[in-house]
């Protein structure tokens, strides 16, 4: 454990480095700062080969080197491993920050970066090569998967020792993130057998394209937001760890059995068609507890001092937690609610209805919040001026009209299919011809998504070009 020393002072373009250090920083803390630049940089290529493939429905036989079921494999594995990835680097910077203290083994911590690395970029490189498995959301070779797990195994393990060495000073945001990580391997790993049966074989996909996201992400989610307004000293910890372990049991116990929204056509027993409709319910009292939770820190922090929030760097964070609450209001659970019922849920299943409800819940809930956290590590050190920090108001606007625009896209044209293909009985390619307008509408506001998504990778690349140095070991850390 070491404390920060040198810190120098340059103000110049769009980050100012700070002269003297805001908090103590652990050796971790700079380890998850590679965890956090892997996972921006994968977003950003995510939307240059989403771009392409969203063209692609559009322009048919587009002169491409990869056929478009490999590209969307390929973006569907960018939308699980990269908020994956920037999560090993949140929670082990957050939990060093509000423990205050190393975690157990930081180069173990190192081990685990190099191999999700690898793991992630050999299942983006095979699909490439047209080696995959046909399994929605884990189309690598379920050996790949065996190898994050064993990140997983790592990050798990580093966790519950780091908390295990002092049990008797466990806070409650740390205790989460700990429980989040361990939920993430536990559901991942059957996940790298095969299965035979079809409907094992669905059940247990789930178990990662639901549960990871609403359960063991909801738990990380949950400890990061209240851990951030902790450590920054926006809000007094009691105010918003109070229902931490509450809100924590609902997301679990929601998560779990909302499983079965899923469930309804793939062959199990109907009871869980009932358990899936009534526990989804369920699942929105966690979300609003969150909301309350940030509202609490928000409203404690203006409160705090005269002007508000006086950095920019934290207000800039504020901003993409903010957006991605109101997308696990209305994206996630609003939405999510909605095609959750069985009469409705019968005639969109499947359809651009379900992929307008992915991209708002997932990119919207947890790629933002992926987002605020990796920015808050990258520019740890450091403030933008104020050019750099309206860029990077301008960054989450277009990101957030690229988003709902795309939203609204998908879900005009999940509508009309529903309509023509579901009720009316047309023929399938008959229907996708009346979608083009919408999905033309969809790539314009993916190129707005994309422009948000590069101009604030800039802004996150060129604060942590600037603090490198300082952060790194060689510099007496
Ligand atoms: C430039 C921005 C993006 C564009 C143009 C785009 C485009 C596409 C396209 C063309 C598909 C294939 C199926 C379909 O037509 O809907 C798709 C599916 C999907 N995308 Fe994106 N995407 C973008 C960003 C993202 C991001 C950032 C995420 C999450 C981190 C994401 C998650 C997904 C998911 C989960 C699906 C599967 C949806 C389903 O069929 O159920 N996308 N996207
Ligand atoms: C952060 C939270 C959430 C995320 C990231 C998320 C993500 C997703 C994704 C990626 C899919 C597409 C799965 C596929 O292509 O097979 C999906 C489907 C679905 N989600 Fe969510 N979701 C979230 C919350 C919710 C909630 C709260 C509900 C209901 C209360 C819900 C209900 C559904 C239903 C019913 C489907 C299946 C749609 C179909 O049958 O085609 N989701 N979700």
């Amino acid at each position: 454990m070491k404390l920060f020393r040198a810190f120098s002072s340059q103000a110049s373009g769009r980050h100012r480095v700070l002269a003297r250090p805001p908090q103590r920083v652990f050796l971790v803390q700079m380890i998850s700062r590679r965890y956090c630049l892997a996972a921006v940089t994968l977003f950003a290529v995510q939307s240059m080969v989403a771009l392409a493939g969203a063209l692609d429905l559009v322009i048919p036989d587009l002169p491409s080197p990869i056929p478009f079921e490999f590209g969307r494999a390929i973006h569907l594995g960018f939308a699980v491993l990269w908020p994956l990835i920037g999560t090993m680097g949140m929670v082990y910077y957050f939990t060093a920050a509000e423990l205050n203290r190393e975690v157990f083994s930081p180069r173990l911590a190192r081990w685990q970066f190099g191999i999700v690395l690898t793991f992630a970029l050999s299942v983006y490189l095979s699909l490439s090569l047209r080696i995959g498995n046909g399994r929605e959301y884990l189309e690598g070779m379920p050996l790949l998967y065996l190898g994050i797990g064993l990140a997983l195994l790592l990050a798990a393990y580093n966790l519950v020792r780091t908390l295990w060495a002092d049990k008797h000073h466990i806070t409650p945001a740390a205790a989460i993130m700990t429980v989040g990580v361990l939920f993430l391997l536990i559901l991942l790993l059957p996940n790298a057998l095969h299965y035979n049966n079809p409907t094992l074989d669905e059940a247990a996909k789930f178990w990662v394209v639901h549960l990871w996201e609403e359960m063991a992400f909801e738990l990380t989610t949950a400890g990061f937001i209240a851990t951030f307004f902790i450590v920054s000293g926006l809000a007094v910890r009691e105010q918003v760890e109070k229902w931490l372990y509450l809100e924590a049991g609902l997301a679990v116990s929601g998560g779990l059995y909302s499983t079965g929204h899923h469930y309804f056509w793939i062959g199990v027993p109907s009871l869980w068609l009932l358990l899936g409709t009534l526990i989804s319910l369920l699942e929105v009292v966690p979300v609003a507890m969150l909301v309350q939770m940030t509202y609490v820190g928000f409203k404690s922090s203006k409160l705090s001092s005269k002007t508000g929030i006086k950095s920019k760097r934290e207000k800039l964070t504020l901003w993409l937690i903010l957006s991605s609450l109101i997308y696990h209001v209305l994206g996630a659970s609003v939405l999510g609610l909605m095609i959750t019922i069985p009469w409705v849920n019968l005639y969109v299943h499947g359809t651009y209805t379900t992929s307008a409800h992915a991209h708002l819940a997932l990119f919207g809930s947890m790629g933002f919040l992926v987002l605020a956290a990796c920015y808050y590590i990258l520019s740890w050190g450091s403030e933008p001026t104020a050019k750099g920090y309206k860029a990077g108001v301008l960054a989450v606007l277009l990101l957030n009209i690229g988003l709902i625009g795309m939203g609204t896209a998908l879900l005009v044209a999940g509508f009309v299919q529903t309509y023509l293909w579901r009720i009316l009985g047309q023929d399938f390619m008959q229907v996708r011809f009346h979608l083009t307008p919408y999905l033309l509408a969809r790539v314009l506001a993916g190129g707005v998504f994309a422009l948000g998504d590069f101009l604030l990778i800039w802004q996150i690349y060129t604060a942590w070009w600037r603090t490198r140095k300082q952060n790194s070991p060689s510099s007496g850390h």
